[in-house]
C-alpha cells in the first residue's frame, strides 16, 4: 500500500503501448462496489477469495505485460505459485511515506497507524521471498527506466534477482545470483567490452569481452603506475567513450578501473563483476573508485557510478580462505550498520551466500542513496576504517588485508562506543573465521599518527564513526584522545 504501483504500472505500460492492470481497480468492477465496502460487509477472508480468483485469472492473461498487484494479494499460495511465471517487482517504500500516502482513504488496512506498520513490516518479508528485482523508492518513471533491466533479467540464470541502485549521480541495475558468469549473462549496455581483470583472476574466471586488460594482483599495484597500463591498455585497444570497462576483480581491480573508466577520455562507462567477498559485499557498489600513493590508500580517485553489477556468489568458490575472511569482517560491518534482520543472520556466526550478499548490498546501495559523496551519513560506512586504514598504513600495506584490519578497526570502534558485550560477540565472530584480533608489526604511537593523518580529517579532527546499537550508527564522533589510544592499545599485541 502506497508504494506507487499502480502510478509505475502505467508507466512502464506506457513504455510497452499497453494497457496497464490494477488488480483492485479490476476486483470492484467486478464486485460491483468499492473495495472498502465488501470488505468491511463481508470480512478479509471472503475479500481475499475473490482477490485470489481475480488475480490468478489476471496473471493468466497474455494481454496484460504490466499487473499492479494489491497489497495483500501475495498472501495467497494460488497467487504466489502463479506468480512464479512473470517477472515480480517489488517497489519498497518506506512505512511512513507509505502511511502518509494510504491513509485517509478509507482503505481497511490503512485506518490505524500501528496497525499499518505492523502490517507492512510483516507484508515486506513476503514480498521479499517472491521478488525477482527490488527497486528503491523512487520517482515515478523509475520502473520504466528499469525496464530494459527487467527484461535482462529475462535471460539471466534462474535465480538470478535485480536490485536497482540509485545515487544522486546516476542509477544502475546490480544483478544477483549464481552462475551468472558461466552462463555469460550481460546486460545490454551496447559499446565494445574491455574486460580488467587481474592475474589471479584471469585464471579462473572467464568474462567475455571484446579486449582483455590484465593487471598484477595485489593493492600494491593499485596505483598511478597501474591505472597508466590500464589507460593506455584502453587507448592501444581504441577504447571510445562510448565502450565499456567491465572489471572483473577484487576491489582492486574495481577501483582501478572504475578510475580509469572515470578519466579515459574524461569519463567512460564501466560495469563490475566483483569476484572477492570485499568487493562482493561493498567496494563494487557506490561509485567510489581510485588508486593509492605512496603517501595515502585511496588518495586519487573520482566518483564514478558503474553502469551495472554482476555479482555472482560463485565466483567466491575459488576464492582463498584468507581473502574470504577478509571479507567477512565487512559483512559484519555492514550488519552492524544495518541492523534488524541482517545483523541477526550475520551474529548466527553462518556462512555467507547469496541472502547476506542481497543485505549487504542493499545496505550500502540504501547509505549511498542517501548520502553519494560522503558528506554525512555514507561515512558511517567507514565504521571500523579509521583504526583499520591507520593500521594499515602503518605496517606500509604488507602486513594485513584491508578487511583484516578492518576487523580489529571494529574492535576499536567498538570499545570507543562502550558497547562491551557487543565488542565481545564481534570478536569471537572475526575469531571464529581466523581474523586477528590484535595488531603486530606497528606500534601504538605509529598507529595513532596514522589516525592524525586521515583523509577524512576535517578541521584538524578526525571524526569517528560509532556504534549505539546494531542498526544505530552514527558519523562524526569526536573521540578522547586518552580512550583512542587505549583502545589502540587493547587492540595491539605485546
Ligand atoms: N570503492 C570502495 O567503495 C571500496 C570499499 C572497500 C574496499 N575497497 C578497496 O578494495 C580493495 C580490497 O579489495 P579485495 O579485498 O577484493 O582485494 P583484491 O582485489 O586485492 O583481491 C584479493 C586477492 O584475491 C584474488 N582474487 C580475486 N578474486 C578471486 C577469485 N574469485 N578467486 C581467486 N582469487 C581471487 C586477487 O587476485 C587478489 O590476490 C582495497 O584496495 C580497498 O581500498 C574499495
Amino acid at each position: 500500500m502506497g508504494a506507487g504501483k499502480s502510478t509505475g504500472a502505467r508507466s512502464l505500460a506506457a513504455e510497452l503501448g499497453a494497457e496497464p492492470l490494477d488488480s483492485d481497480r479490476e476486483l470492484e468492477q467486478r464486485l460491483g462496489e468499492p473495495v472498502e465496502s465488501f470488505f468491511d460487509r463481508e470480512g478479509e477472508h471472503s475479500f481475499r477469495a475473490r482477490e485470489e480468483e481475480l488475480v490468478v485469472e489476471l496473471l493468466a492473461r497474455e494481454d496484460a505485460p504490466v499487473v499492479a498487484l494489491g497489497g495483500g494479494a501475495l498472501g495467497s499460495e494460488r497467487v504466489r505459485d502463479a506468480l512464479s511465471a512473470h517477472t515480480v517487482v517489488h517497489l519498497e517504500v518506506d512505512p511512513r511515506e507509505a502511511w502518509r500516502r494510504a491513509s485517509g482513504k478509507g482503505r481497511p488496512l490503512a485506518r490505524d497507524p500501528g496497525r499499518f506498520e505492523q502490517l507492512h513490516g510483516d507484508r515486506v518479508a513476503l514480498y521479499e521471498s517472491v521478488a525477482d528485482a527490488v527497486l528503491p523508492p523512487g520517482d515515478r518513471d523509475t520502473l520504466r527506466r528499469a525496464l530494459p533491466a527487467l527484461r535482462a533479467l529475462e535471460s539471466a540464470p534462474p535465480g538470478v534477482r535485480l536490485v536497482w541502485a540509485s545515487a544522486a549521480s546516476g542509477e544502475y541495475p546490480v544483478f544477483l545470483g549464481r552462475g551468472l558468469i558461466e552462463s555469460g549473462f550481460f546486460p545490454p549496455l551496447g559499446g565494445r567490452r574491455f574486460v580488467v581483470t587481474d592475474e589471479n583472476v584471469a585464471r579462473v574466471q572467464r568474462v567475455e569481452g571484446d579486449e582483455r586488460i590484465v593487471v598484477m594482483a595485489g593493492e600494491d599495484h593499485k596505483t598511478i603506475h597501474g591505472a597508466e597500463h590500464v589507460l593506455r591498455a584502453l587507448a592501444q585497444g581504441g577504447a571510445e567513450r562510448g565502450d565499456l570497462v567491465v572489471a572483473v576483480g577484487g576491489g582492486v581491480v574495481g577501483d582501478m578501473a572504475g578510475f580509469c573508466a572515470a578519466v579515459y577520455q574524461r569519463g567512460m562507462r564501466h560495469a563490475q563483476v566483483p569476484t572477492t567477498l570485499v568487493a562482493q559485499v561493498d567496494s563494487a557498489y557506490g561509485g567510489k573508485t581510485g588508486v593509492d600513493l605512496p603517501e595515502g590508500k585511496n588518495y586519487v580517485g573520482a566518483y564514478h557510478q558503474p553502469s551495472a553489477v554482476l555479482c555472482d556468489p560463485a565466483a567466491l568458490d575459488t576464492l582463498p580462505p584468507e581473502e574470504a575472511a577478509a571479507g567477512y569482517a565487512e559483512v559484519v560491518k555492514t550488519a552492524l550498520i544495518a541492523g534488524g534482520g541482517l545483523w541477526a543472520r550475520v551474529r548466527q556466526g553462518g556462512e555467507i551466500g547469496g541472502p547476506e550478499i542481497m543485505g549487504c548490498l542493499r545496505t550500502k546501495l540504501a547509505v549511498v542513496a542517501e548520502d553519494e559523496r560522503d558528506g554525512g551519513r555514507r561515512q558511517v560506512l567507514n565504521l571500523g576504517h579509521t583504526v583499520g586504514h591507520a593500521i594499515e598504513a602503518a605496517t606500509a600495506y604488507q602486513r594485513y588485508r584491508h578487511g583484516e584490519a578492518v576487523g580489529i578497526g571494529l574492535l576499536a570502534a567498538l570499545r570507543l562506543s562502550g558497547r562491551d558485550p557487543l565488542r565481545a560477540e564481534v570478536a569471537e565472530l572475526l575469531g571464529a573465521r581466523g581474523l586477528p584480533l590484535v595488531f603486530s608489526g606497528a606500534s601504538v604511537e605509529d598507529v595513532l599518527a596514522m589516525v592524525e593523518r586521515d583523509k577524512k580529517r576535517e578541521g584538524g579532527r578526525v571524526p569517528f564513526v560509532l556504534v549505539e546499537a546494531p542498526g544505530d550508527v552514527t558519523p562524526g564522533h569526536e573521540v578522547d584522545p586518552a580512550a583512542l589510544r587505549a583502545a589502540v592499545e587493547e587492540v595491539h599485541e605485546g
